[in-house]
């Protein structure tokens, strides 16, 4: 025990909660503290860094949240020999609630009356010959060459998976280690966020602000020799800010020749109604691009894409086979059907006009009632708010849902609710009203319209 205690306290370099539980976790990435291997006591580690216990109590349930470390009762805390993901993370406090809204402005989704008609798509595929074997490629070579000649830089390798969250899913637990260090925005995506901390990543939050993330922050966060970068590089969700071509040259610049890897999130695509400043464009061997086609066709078809340098993409392609190999090529073929038709195409283009003018009634409306919210694009407001409970209480009780901002926050400053608009179709003024009541709402506290 005693030796454990040293080879921690060496290791410490950061005396911080997050900085002590990442380097146990590095110990334990590397096998020098192993499976069932008792902690020193919270007292001990305390006295030997000079720091408070309460820090060592937070570093201990930091490891516990990323299922690294179990506590015994008055045994102690142990280290587990297998991650359990017991843990319901960020994304389970994010409310879902159908049908119990007039206005539901939880969900994040697109509006269902929005989304091309399969019905053509269906029709054509009716005389396919039946879906084939487990032997042929991955991704529909049609499609293929589609996504090749959209893609926002020249990527080595494309593959076709089950939606953004798959590609996040797969390249999060084929290049992540316990212990890495990765760059996210502050505010972030709840469930992304979630799958970082339960593959033992130590986040480095930077706060997202207008043309993407905060330079200053990221040029100092960089000192701590990230291994990855997650980025939405439009229609951020929640914040609904755009990485701008300016800023994506700076962070290209800070980022070139670094042993990072960079993961682009694209989650809107088609209907982000913004355009792309991809960092794939100037750092192709760094960006692994992630494309959503959920937004814009449909989330059921759940089909997303992957391209990248070959070394992260096929990698990932082998991992899968191993597993489900594929995403059915029968909703391949439907997306290809859809991508081909000007019909569609035209249906898309008119969804994502539609999207930008509720989000941009809805920000009028509120600038009336002396609310303002960031951001440009995206389904999203991220509105502050006096106190996140009191106004979630607020709306509901005139039949408006909201997801609470907290669980989209890495190091939370301020109180937030996150608004979806997608389906805001009329009332804006009411809504807007309604809206700055409940972000004014406090037990007290005030904040300024
Ligand atoms: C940031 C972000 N990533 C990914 C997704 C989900 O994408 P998909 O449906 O393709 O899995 C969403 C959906 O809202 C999102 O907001």
């Amino acid at each position: 025990m005693h030796n454990l205690l040293n080879i921690i306290t060496n290791s410490v370099t950061d005396k911080s909660p997050a900085g002590i539980a990442a380097a146990v976790g590095r110990l334990i990435s590397s096998g020098e503290v192993s499976g069932n291997d008792r902690l020193p006591t919270v007292r001990s580690v305390a006295q030997a860094l000079g720091i408070s216990p309460s820090t060592v109590t937070d570093a201990w349930r930091r490891l516990q949240h990323a299922g690294l470390v179990t506590t015994d009762g008055r045994r102690g805390t142990f280290v587990r020999s297998r991650r359990q993901p017991d843990d319901p993370g960020r994304f389970w406090q994010v409310p879902v609630d159908p049908d119990t809204y007039q206005w539901d402005l939880s969900t994040g989704t697109p509006d269902p009356k929005l989304l091309p008609p399969l019905g053509g798509a269906l029709i054509a595929l009716r005389d396919e010959p039946p879906v084939s074997s487990y032997l042929d490629h991955p991704t529909i070579p049609a499609l293929t060459d589609i996504l090749t000649s959209q893609w926002p830089f020249s990527a080595e390798a494309i593959t076709v998976v089950d939606g953004a969250m798959d590609g996040l899913d797969r390249i999060i637990s084929g290049n992540i280690n316990f212990g890495d260090r990765v760059i996210v925005t502050d505010p972030g995506f709840p469930p992304a966020l979630d799958m970082l901390e339960s593959a033992g990543a130590e986040l480095l939050p930077v706060p997202m602000v207008e043309g993407g993330p905060d330079l200053d922050a990221f040029a100092e966060v960089l000192k701590l020799d990230p291994q990855a970068l997650l980025l939405q590089p439009r229609a951020h969700n929640p914040t609904g800010w755009n990485l701008s071509a300016q800023r994506a040259d700076q962070l290209a610049e800070l980022l070139e020749g670094r042993n990072l890897l960079i993961i682009e999130d694209d989650h809107s695509g088609e209907v982000a109604g913004s355009d792309l400043n991809s960092l794939g464009d100037r750092l192709p061997s760094q960006v692994v691009h992630i494309h959503s086609f959920s937004k814009a066709y449909g989330p059921d078809l759940r089909l997303g894409a992957v391209g990248g340098p070959a070394e992260v993409v096929n990698a990932l392609v082998h991992r899968r086979q191993l597993g489900p190999a594929w995403s059915s090529r029968l909703l391949q073929g439907v997306l290809l059907h859809l991508l081909v038709d000007p019909t569609a195409a035209q249906l898309v283009t008119t969804a994502s006009k539609t999207y930008a003018q509720r989000r941009s009634s809805l920000v009028a409306a509120l600038a009336e009632q002396g609310v303002s919210v960031p951001g440009e694009s995206g389904f999203n407001l991220w509105m502050e708010v006096a106190d996140e409970a009191t106004a979630l209480i607020s709306l509901a009780s005139h039949g408006i849902g909201a997801a609470p901002g907290s669980p989209f926050c890495v190091s939370k400053t301020s109180d937030h609710l996150r608004l979806t608009v997608s389906t805001v179709d009329g009332d804006y003024d009411q809504l807007a009203k309604l809206l700055a009541e409940a972000s004014r709402a406090s037990g007290g506290r005030r904040i300024s319209a």
